[in-house]
C-alpha cells in the first residue's frame, strides 16, 4: 500500500520548485461533474460529487481563500437526443427542462456554485470551437477515414445507440449498438446481427466517414511521469484506475461525431459533425469561468499560483485524469489539476442505484417531502461516502444517523447548554473565573480537533473530518455530564459560570467546524448564539463569546425522525415501477411519391358498422355489414386479433369506398377499412375525430 497519510507531501511542480502542501495557493479552481441534463439528480450524484464538492469549497471559503466553484450542465450527446425522440420534443426542450430542474435542487440543498452555466450556451460553444480549432491548426489531431454505418433513409450516419440488432450473445432482437440491455453485454454496432436503424428502421449500410483524434499514444510517455510519478498522492482508487488504463497502453481517440448536437466541427468539409460530448463538456469548465470572470479568467485557468481541483464519480476518472489533462497539454499555457478526488459508487438498500429501474432517491423529491431536512441528508451522505469503495445508503441508517448522531449528540449538546444558560444566567453568557483543570483540558482539545480537520479535509477525507466534527459535540456532551453544573447551582454559581462559559464556547466551536457540512444547521446555531459567520482561523481560540454576550432562546436544531416517516420512504421504493421503456420507435420507410391524381383517385368516407362477426374457420378475419350513407354493404378485414365483433358494432371508422371487390373466403368485400398500425404492430381503426354519421368524404 502507498502511504498517503502524510500531510507534508513534497509535490513537484513544473516550474521546479518544491512546494509544501500546506502552503496556501493563491487561488482554488474547484469543478464538479457537469451532470447530463437528461433526467434529475439522485442521492449518488450527491453523494459521489457535489456533496464533498460543495464541504471543500465552503472550507475554503471560511479560510478565506479565492475559490470559484464550477458548476453547469452537461447538454450535449446522444443520449439526450434519444430522450428527446423519445418523448417527441427536440433536444433544446430536453435540457431546458431538466437544467432549471437540476439548477434548482442544487440550490436547495445548498450547493453553493459561483456559476451553474449550461454546455448550450454561446459562450461555451465559442470557447469549444476556438479550442477545437487552435488544436487542429496546429496540427494536434490526426485525421482518419473509418467505415460507420449510415442510414440511407434519413441521409445520416448512426450514433451506436441508433443501430439495432440481434445480440450475438443472447439473441436479443432489440440490442443496442453499444449495449445490449438484456445479457447486459457491451457491443460494438459491427457486432449486432441483421443491424437495422432506429429511426428509420432501414438497413443501414456502411460509408466512409472522416474523424479527428487526439492521439493520446503520444502523450503516454509524459502522463505516465506526470500521474505515476508526480501524483503519488493521488487517491488509491484514482491513481489505481490511471495506472491500469496507462499500462494497458492508449489509443487515439476520436472527438467528432456525426450528429446534429452539439457544438459543429468549425473546419471546412465538417459539416454534419459535432465535436465528441467527452471533448466539449470538460472545456465546460473553462467557458463557465469565462461567463463569471470574463475579464481575469485566464488568470484562474493559466497562472501557476491556482489549485485545479476536480469533482468527479468514478466513472469520470479517465476523462478527467488523461483525456482532458492531454488537450489542456496539447493546447498549452493551461494549468492541469492538482487533484481528482473522484469517489466510487452509492448504493441504495443494498443495490446499485438505477435510474432506469427508478432505483433512486431522487433530490428534487427528497427536498419535497422532507422539508428542512437538506442538512440531515448531507450529513448522511457525507458520513457514508464512497470515498475509497461503494457504499451503501440506507432508510433505516438515515433514521439512525439523525436520532442517535444528530439529535442525540450535536443538537442535544447545544439545547442543553442554551437552556442551562437561560435558566440560571438569563440567557448572558457568564464569565469563565473559575476554570479548573477539567475545563482546561477540554478546551486545550479544541486545537488538536481544528488540526485533525484541516488535515482529513485538504486530502478529502471528508467521512473522517466529519466524524471529528461529531466528536467536538460529543467531547461537550461528556463534559457537561461530568461537570454536573446543574447540582451545583445553589452552592457554587460562579462554578457554573465557568462551565457553562467553557459549554458556551464550544458551541461557537460547533458553529463553525460545521459550517461546511450543514450550512444550514450552523446558520441557525449562530442565530441562537447570536453571532455572525465566523473565520476558520478562529476554530481552536474559545473565546468567541465574551461574558455578558446575550444569546436568543433555545430552538431544536434536529427533530427526531419516526418510523412513520421511514416507513413511507421504504415503501415508496419497494412499489415504485420501472417506468416501462419507451423503446427507440423504428418507423416504415416512406413509400415512393404519388401525384395528387393518384389520391383523387380513392374515395375515403365515413361509415358505420352496423353487424359484425367472424369469419369462420380464421383467427384475423371479421365480416363487417356497414352503412356508408349511400349503401348498405360487407366488408371483410383483418382485425379480429385486435377487435370482437362485440366490440365493433356501432364503431365508426372510415373506409376506402371505391377499391376493386374481392372475393375473401366466399364473401364478396367492398372496400377496406383504414387502419392505423403502430411501431409494435398493434392496429387500431381510424375514426372520425367526433361523431360525423356515415358517408362524409375525407380528403
Ligand atoms: N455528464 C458527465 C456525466 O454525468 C460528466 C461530464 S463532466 C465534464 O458523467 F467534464 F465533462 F464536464
Ligand atoms: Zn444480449
Amino acid at each position: 500500500m502507498r502511504d498517503n497519510n502524510c500531510a507534508k507531501i513534497i509535490i513537484f511542480v513544473p516550474s521546479n520548485h518544491y512546494i509544501s502542501m500546506e502552503k496556501p495557493h493563491k487561488r482554488y479552481l474547484v469543478t464538479s461533474a457537469l451532470p447530463y441534463a437528461n433526467g434529475p439528480l439522485h442521492i449518488g450524484h450527491l453523494a459521489g460529487v457535489y456533496v464533498p464538492a460543495d464541504i471543500y469549497v465552503r472550507y475554503l471559503r471560511l479560510r478565506g481563500r479565492d475559490v470559484l466553484f464550477i458548476g453547469g450542465s452537461d447538454e450535449h450527446g446522444v443520449p439526450i437526443t434519444i430522450k428527446a425522440k423519445q418523448l417527441g420534443v427536440t433536444p433544446q426542450d430536453v435540457v431546458d427542462k431538466y437544467h432549471e430542474l437540476i439548477k434548482e435542487s442544487f440550490k436547495n440543498l445548498g450547493i453553493t456554485f459561483d456559476v451553474y452555466s449550461r454546455t448550450t450556451s454561446a459562450i461555451h460553444h465559442k470557447t469549444a470551437s476556438d479550442f477545437f480549432k487552435k488544436l487542429y491548426d496546429e496540427g494536434k489531431f490526426i485525421e482518419r477515414e473509418s467505415e460507420q454505418y449510415f442510414d440511407p433513409e434519413t441521409l445520416q450516419f448512426l450514433a451506436d445507440r441508433y443501430i439495432i440488432g440481434t445480440c450475438p450473445k443472447c439473441s436479443n432482437p432489440d440490442a443496442y449498438g453499444d449495449q445490449c440491455e438484456k445479457c447486459g453485454s457491451t457491443l460494438s454496432p459491427n457486432e449486432l446481427i441483421n443491424p437495422r436503424s432506429a429511426l428509420s428502421g432501414s438497413k443501414p449500410e456502411k460509408r466512409p466517414t472522416k474523424h479527428w483524434y487526439l492521439p493520446l499514444d503520444q502523450y503516454e510517455p509524459w502522463l505516465r511521469e506526470w500521474i505515476l510519478e508526480q501524483h503519488k498522492e493521488w487517491k488509491i482508487n484514482v491513481y489505481g484506475q490511471c495506472k491500469s488504463w496507462l499500462d494497458g497502453g492508449l489509443q487515439p481517440r476520436a472527438v467528432s461525431r456525426d450528429l446534429d448536437w452539439g457544438v459543429p466541427v468549425p473546419i471546412k468539409g465538417a459539416e454534419g459533425k459535432v465535436l465528441y460530448v467527452w471533448f466539449d463538456a470538460p472545456i465546460g469548465y473553462i467557458s463557465n469561468t469565462i461567463e463569471i470572470r470574463p475579464n481575469d479568467w485566464e488568470l484562474w485557468w493559466k497562472d501557476r499560483e491556482t489549485k485545479l481541483v476536480h469533482f468527479i464519480g468514478k466513472d469520470n476518472i479517465v476523462f478527467h485524469c488523461i483525456v482532458f489533462p492531454t488537450m489542456l497539454k496539447a493546447h498549452g499555457g493551461y494549468v492541469l489539476p492538482e487533484n481528482v478526488p473522484a469517489n466510487e459508487f452509492l448504493n441504495l438498500e443494498g443495490d446499485k442505484l438505477s435510474t432506469s429501474k427508478n432505483w433512486a432517491v431522487w433530490l428534487h423529491e427528497y427536498l419535497k417531502e422532507l422539508p428542512g431536512k437538506e442538512d440531515v441528508l448531507r450529513y448522511v451522505l457525507c458520513a457514508n461516502m464512497p470515498e475509497t469503495k461503494d457504499s451503501d445508503f440506507s432508510w433505516k441508517d438515515y433514521q439512525t444517523r439523525n436520532n442517535s448522531e444528530l439529535v442525540a449528540i450535536f443538537g442535544n449538546f447545544i439545547h442543553r447548554a442554551i437552556v442551562l444558560t437561560h435558566k440560571y444566567f438569563d440567557g448572558i453568557v457568564p464569565p469563565a473565573e473559575a476554570l479548573t483543570s477539567q475545563d482546561n483540558e477540554v478546551l486545550a482539545q479544541l486545537p488538536q480537533f481544528k488540526t485533525q480537520i484541516e488535515e482529513s479535509l485538504e486530502q478529502y477525507r471528508f467521512r473522517e473530518a466529519l466524524k471529528e466534527c461529531m466528536n467536538i459535540a460529543r467531547m461537550g456532551n461528556k463534559y457537561l455530564t461530568d461537570s454536573e453544573p446543574w447540582k451545583l447551582a445553589k452552592t457554587d454559581l460562579k462554578r457554573v459560570g465557568a462551565i457553562l462559559n467553557t459549554s458556551l464556547q464550544i458551541c461557537a466551536q460547533l458553529s463553525i467546524a460545521f459550517d461546511p457540512f450543514l450550512p444550514f444547521t450552523t446558520a441557525k446555531l449562530r442565530s441562537i448564539l447570536n453571532i455572525n459567520i465566523q473565520p476558520w482561523e478562529v476554530l481552536g481560540t474559545p473565546d468567541l463569546l465574551p461574558a455578558g454576550h446575550q444569546i436568543s432562546l433555545p430552538e431544536l436544531l434536529f427533530d427526531k425522525i419516526e418510523d412513520d416517516v421511514i416507513n413511507t420512504q421504504i415503501a415508496k421504493l419497494m412499489t415504485t415501477e420501472a417506468p416501462t421503456p419507451t423503446p427507440t420507435p423504428v418507423y416504415e420507410p416512406q413509400k415512393d411519391q404519388c401525384t395528387y391524381d393518384d389520391f383523387a383517385k380513392m374515395d375515403i368516407r365515413t361509415a358505420t358498422v352496423l353487424e359484425a362477426e367472424r369469419v369462420p374457420k380464421t383467427d384475423k378475419l371479421l365480416k363487417l355489414t356497414i352503412n356508408t350513407g349511400l349503401d348498405i354493404r360487407t366488408i371483410v378485414s383483418g382485425i379480429a386479433e385486435f377487435y370482437t365483433p362485440e366490440q365493433m358494432v356501432g364503431k365508426e371508422i372510415c373506409i376506402l369506398a371505391n377499391l376493386e371487390p374481392r372475393t375473401i373466403r366466399g364473401i364478396e368485400s367492398k372496400g377496406m377499412i383504414l387502419m392505423a398500425k403502430q411501431q409494435n404492430g398493434v392496429i387500431r381503426f381510424i375514426a372520425p375525430h367526433e361523431a360525423q354519421g356515415p358517408g362524409c368524404t375525407i380528403s
